[in-house]
Protein backbone atom coordinates (compact mmCIF):
# COMPACT_ATOMS: atom_id res chain seq x y z
CA UNK A 1 0.00 0.00 0.00
CA UNK A 2 1.38 3.23 -0.79
CA UNK A 3 0.68 5.84 1.73
CA UNK A 4 1.19 9.95 0.55
CA UNK A 5 1.36 12.49 3.24
CA UNK A 6 0.69 16.12 1.99
CA UNK A 7 1.45 18.84 4.03
CA UNK A 8 -0.83 21.43 2.29
CA UNK A 9 -4.21 21.62 0.73
CA UNK A 10 -2.40 23.32 -2.25
CA UNK A 11 -0.66 20.26 -3.22
CA UNK A 12 -3.61 17.69 -3.70
CA UNK A 13 -4.64 17.58 -7.02
CA UNK A 14 -7.88 16.17 -8.53
CA UNK A 15 -6.62 13.41 -10.69
CA UNK A 16 -4.25 12.39 -7.17
CA UNK A 17 -7.04 11.25 -5.81
CA UNK A 18 -8.67 8.94 -7.53
CA UNK A 19 -8.95 5.36 -6.73
CA UNK A 20 -7.86 6.19 -3.49
CA UNK A 21 -8.97 6.53 -0.06
CA UNK A 22 -7.93 10.39 0.70
CA UNK A 23 -7.64 11.13 4.86
CA UNK A 24 -8.28 14.74 5.51
CA UNK A 25 -7.10 16.35 8.81
CA UNK A 26 -7.56 19.14 10.37
CA UNK A 27 -6.73 18.94 14.26
CA UNK A 28 -7.63 22.20 15.38
CA UNK A 29 -10.36 21.95 14.71
CA UNK A 30 -12.50 20.76 12.36
CA UNK A 31 -11.98 17.52 11.83
CA UNK A 32 -12.27 17.11 15.67
CA UNK A 33 -15.64 19.14 15.69
CA UNK A 34 -17.22 17.19 12.76
CA UNK A 35 -16.51 13.75 14.53
CA UNK A 36 -17.83 15.03 17.75
CA UNK A 37 -21.35 17.14 15.73
CA UNK A 38 -21.85 13.60 14.16
CA UNK A 39 -21.50 11.73 17.56
CA UNK A 40 -24.23 13.78 18.59
CA UNK A 41 -27.11 12.02 16.38
CA UNK A 42 -27.06 14.53 13.57
CA UNK A 43 -28.06 12.81 10.04
CA UNK A 44 -24.83 14.03 8.74
CA UNK A 45 -22.66 17.48 7.54
CA UNK A 46 -22.74 19.05 4.17
CA UNK A 47 -19.34 20.51 4.82
CA UNK A 48 -18.92 23.79 1.98
CA UNK A 49 -16.01 26.24 1.19
CA UNK A 50 -18.22 29.28 1.03
CA UNK A 51 -20.83 31.06 2.93
CA UNK A 52 -22.46 31.59 -0.34
CA UNK A 53 -22.30 27.95 -0.56
CA UNK A 54 -23.85 27.40 2.74
CA UNK A 55 -26.75 29.65 2.70
CA UNK A 56 -27.51 27.90 -0.36
CA UNK A 57 -27.43 24.39 0.94
CA UNK A 58 -29.45 25.76 4.10
CA UNK A 59 -33.36 24.55 4.03
CA UNK A 60 -35.56 24.76 7.38
CA UNK A 61 -34.56 22.85 10.16
CA UNK A 62 -30.73 22.71 8.77
CA UNK A 63 -28.35 23.79 11.24
CA UNK A 64 -24.71 25.93 10.00
CA UNK A 65 -22.08 25.43 11.91
CA UNK A 66 -18.77 26.92 11.31
CA UNK A 67 -16.09 29.94 11.69
CA UNK A 68 -13.80 32.94 10.08
CA UNK A 69 -11.28 33.51 12.22
CA UNK A 70 -11.97 30.98 14.93
CA UNK A 71 -15.49 32.30 15.93
CA UNK A 72 -18.91 32.19 15.02
CA UNK A 73 -20.28 33.42 12.02
CA UNK A 74 -22.91 35.87 12.66
CA UNK A 75 -26.53 34.35 12.15
CA UNK A 76 -24.90 30.58 12.20
CA UNK A 77 -26.22 28.21 14.65
CA UNK A 78 -22.58 27.26 16.35
CA UNK A 79 -19.20 27.81 16.03
CA UNK A 80 -16.71 25.15 15.45
CA UNK A 81 -15.82 24.33 18.98
CA UNK A 82 -16.16 20.70 19.09
CA UNK A 83 -16.86 21.43 22.96
CA UNK A 84 -20.12 23.27 22.03
CA UNK A 85 -21.52 19.83 20.52
CA UNK A 86 -20.49 17.77 23.60
CA UNK A 87 -23.97 18.04 25.40
CA UNK A 88 -26.16 19.20 21.98
CA UNK A 89 -28.72 16.96 20.53
CA UNK A 90 -28.90 16.84 17.31
CA UNK A 91 -30.87 14.08 16.28
CA UNK A 92 -31.97 13.95 12.84
CA UNK A 93 -31.22 17.10 11.84
CA UNK A 94 -28.82 18.14 8.76
CA UNK A 95 -25.61 20.27 9.46
CA UNK A 96 -24.20 22.84 7.06
CA UNK A 97 -20.44 23.41 8.02
CA UNK A 98 -18.29 26.14 6.27
CA UNK A 99 -14.55 26.65 8.08
CA UNK A 100 -11.49 28.43 6.30
CA UNK A 101 -9.69 24.75 6.13
CA UNK A 102 -10.94 21.86 7.07
CA UNK A 103 -14.07 21.68 4.66
CA UNK A 104 -12.12 23.55 1.66
CA UNK A 105 -9.96 20.11 2.39
CA UNK A 106 -12.76 17.99 2.32
CA UNK A 107 -13.72 19.50 -1.29
CA UNK A 108 -10.17 18.83 -2.26
CA UNK A 109 -10.71 15.38 -2.18
CA UNK A 110 -13.78 14.70 -3.15
CA UNK A 111 -12.31 12.67 -6.12
CA UNK A 112 -11.09 10.16 -3.85
CA UNK A 113 -13.19 6.44 -3.95
CA UNK A 114 -13.18 7.18 -0.28
CA UNK A 115 -13.24 10.06 1.48
CA UNK A 116 -12.77 10.17 5.43
CA UNK A 117 -12.13 12.90 8.01
CA UNK A 118 -9.69 12.04 10.72
CA UNK A 119 -8.09 13.28 13.68
CA UNK A 120 -6.16 12.74 16.85
CA UNK A 121 -9.70 11.70 18.21
CA UNK A 122 -10.02 9.24 15.82
CA UNK A 123 -6.83 8.44 14.22
CA UNK A 124 -6.74 4.32 14.77
CA UNK A 125 -10.19 3.67 13.78
CA UNK A 126 -9.62 6.23 11.08
CA UNK A 127 -6.24 3.88 9.71
CA UNK A 128 -8.05 0.82 10.60
CA UNK A 129 -10.89 1.88 8.25
CA UNK A 130 -8.44 2.93 5.32
CA UNK A 131 -6.20 -0.30 5.72
CA UNK A 132 -9.76 -2.20 5.43
CA UNK A 133 -10.57 -0.39 2.28
CA UNK A 134 -6.85 -1.91 0.54
CA UNK A 135 -6.81 1.26 -1.70
CA UNK A 136 -3.25 3.15 -1.63
CA UNK A 137 -4.00 6.10 0.94
CA UNK A 138 -3.73 9.94 0.75
CA UNK A 139 -3.69 11.90 3.93
CA UNK A 140 -4.32 15.83 3.43
CA UNK A 141 -2.90 17.73 6.18
CA UNK A 142 -5.70 20.92 6.12
CA UNK A 143 -3.01 23.66 7.57
CA UNK A 144 -4.20 27.25 7.99
CA UNK A 145 -4.65 29.27 4.46
CA UNK A 146 -1.41 27.63 2.04
CA UNK A 147 0.92 26.96 5.44
CA UNK A 148 1.81 23.53 6.62
CA UNK A 149 0.62 22.85 10.56
CA UNK A 150 1.98 20.92 12.67
CA UNK A 151 -0.60 19.50 14.50
CA UNK A 152 -2.19 18.32 11.26
CA UNK A 153 1.20 16.76 10.60
CA UNK A 154 1.86 14.79 13.89
CA UNK A 155 -1.77 13.01 13.35
CA UNK A 156 -0.69 12.51 9.35
CA UNK A 157 1.96 10.43 11.60
CA UNK A 158 0.02 8.88 14.07
CA UNK A 159 -2.56 7.51 10.90
CA UNK A 160 0.16 6.11 9.20
CA UNK A 161 2.06 4.53 11.91
CA UNK A 162 -1.23 2.73 12.50
CA UNK A 163 -1.63 1.73 8.89
CA UNK A 164 1.97 -0.13 9.22
CA UNK A 165 0.11 -1.58 12.44
CA UNK A 166 -2.78 -2.77 10.75
CA UNK A 167 -0.97 -3.93 7.61
CA UNK A 168 2.25 -4.87 8.45
CA UNK A 169 5.14 -2.45 8.15
CA UNK A 170 6.93 -4.11 5.16
CA UNK A 171 3.40 -4.11 3.14
CA UNK A 172 2.89 -0.05 3.49
CA UNK A 173 5.20 2.69 1.76
CA UNK A 174 5.54 5.63 3.11
CA UNK A 175 6.46 9.09 1.46
CA UNK A 176 9.39 10.88 2.57
CA UNK A 177 7.37 13.77 4.49
CA UNK A 178 5.14 10.52 5.63
CA UNK A 179 8.42 9.07 7.22
CA UNK A 180 9.56 12.82 8.61
CA UNK A 181 6.13 13.19 10.05
CA UNK A 182 5.33 9.46 11.71
CA UNK A 183 8.94 10.11 13.13
CA UNK A 184 7.97 13.49 14.29
CA UNK A 185 4.57 11.84 16.18
CA UNK A 186 6.55 8.96 17.98
CA UNK A 187 8.73 11.46 19.58
CA UNK A 188 6.03 13.37 21.13
CA UNK A 189 2.82 10.99 21.42
CA UNK A 190 3.52 10.55 25.03
CA UNK A 191 3.14 14.24 25.48
CA UNK A 192 0.79 14.95 22.52
CA UNK A 193 -1.62 17.91 24.22
CA UNK A 194 1.97 19.87 25.55
CA UNK A 195 2.90 19.67 21.40
CA UNK A 196 -0.60 20.80 20.23
CA UNK A 197 0.20 23.74 22.99
CA UNK A 198 3.63 24.55 21.24
CA UNK A 199 2.46 24.60 17.64
CA UNK A 200 1.01 28.27 15.70
CA UNK A 201 -2.28 27.37 15.96
CA UNK A 202 -2.11 25.77 19.84
CA UNK A 203 -0.98 29.47 20.66
CA UNK A 204 -3.51 31.18 18.54
CA UNK A 205 -6.63 29.00 19.92
CA UNK A 206 -5.46 29.93 23.27
CA UNK A 207 -4.86 33.15 22.92
CA UNK A 208 -8.54 33.53 21.58
CA UNK A 209 -9.48 31.33 25.04
CA UNK A 210 -9.68 27.85 23.25
CA UNK A 211 -6.91 26.18 25.67
CA UNK A 212 -10.17 23.68 26.45
CA UNK A 213 -10.70 23.26 22.82
CA UNK A 214 -6.93 22.27 22.42
CA UNK A 215 -7.20 19.73 25.30
CA UNK A 216 -10.16 17.77 23.98
CA UNK A 217 -8.76 17.64 20.37
CA UNK A 218 -5.09 15.63 21.61
CA UNK A 219 -6.98 12.97 23.29
CA UNK A 220 -6.02 10.49 21.16
CA UNK A 221 -8.05 7.41 20.22
CA UNK A 222 -10.93 8.22 22.16
CA UNK A 223 -13.38 7.49 19.32
CA UNK A 224 -14.55 4.88 16.81
CA UNK A 225 -16.74 7.28 15.32
CA UNK A 226 -14.54 8.01 11.43
CA UNK A 227 -17.05 10.34 9.11
CA UNK A 228 -16.83 9.13 5.48
CA UNK A 229 -18.46 11.46 2.67
CA UNK A 230 -21.62 9.81 1.12
CA UNK A 231 -22.68 11.83 -2.06
CA UNK A 232 -22.49 15.28 -0.56
CA UNK A 233 -22.99 14.26 2.87
CA UNK A 234 -20.50 13.45 5.31
CA UNK A 235 -22.18 10.65 7.86
CA UNK A 236 -20.81 8.05 10.69
CA UNK A 237 -19.14 4.62 8.56
CA UNK A 238 -20.28 2.33 11.25
CA UNK A 239 -17.57 0.24 11.58
CA UNK A 240 -18.77 -0.35 15.27
CA UNK A 241 -22.37 -0.15 16.88
CA UNK A 242 -21.59 1.60 19.82
CA UNK A 243 -20.08 5.12 19.53
CA UNK A 244 -17.41 6.02 22.47
CA UNK A 245 -19.08 9.74 23.41
C1 LIG B 1 -10.29 25.62 10.00
O1 LIG B 1 -11.02 24.84 9.37
O2 LIG B 1 -9.67 26.53 9.46
C2 LIG B 1 -10.11 25.52 11.50
O3 LIG B 1 -10.78 24.47 12.00
C3 LIG B 1 -10.22 26.85 12.18
C4 LIG B 1 -10.66 26.80 13.62
O4 LIG B 1 -9.98 26.20 14.46
O5 LIG B 1 -11.71 27.35 13.97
Amino acid sequence: MQVEVMGRIGEARAEDMKQKTVIVIDVLRATSTMITVLSRGCSGIIPVETLQEANEWHQDGDLLIGERFCRKIPGFDYGNSPLEFLQANLEGKRVIMTTTNGTRGIQKACNGEHVLAGSLLNGKACAQLAAGFGRDVVIICSGTQEDFSLEDGLCAGQIADELMASCGETNVSLNDFGIAMRNSFIQVKDNIEDALFQCWNGHRLNDLGFGADIRFCAQMNMTEIVPIMEGTMMVIHRRQPNPAF
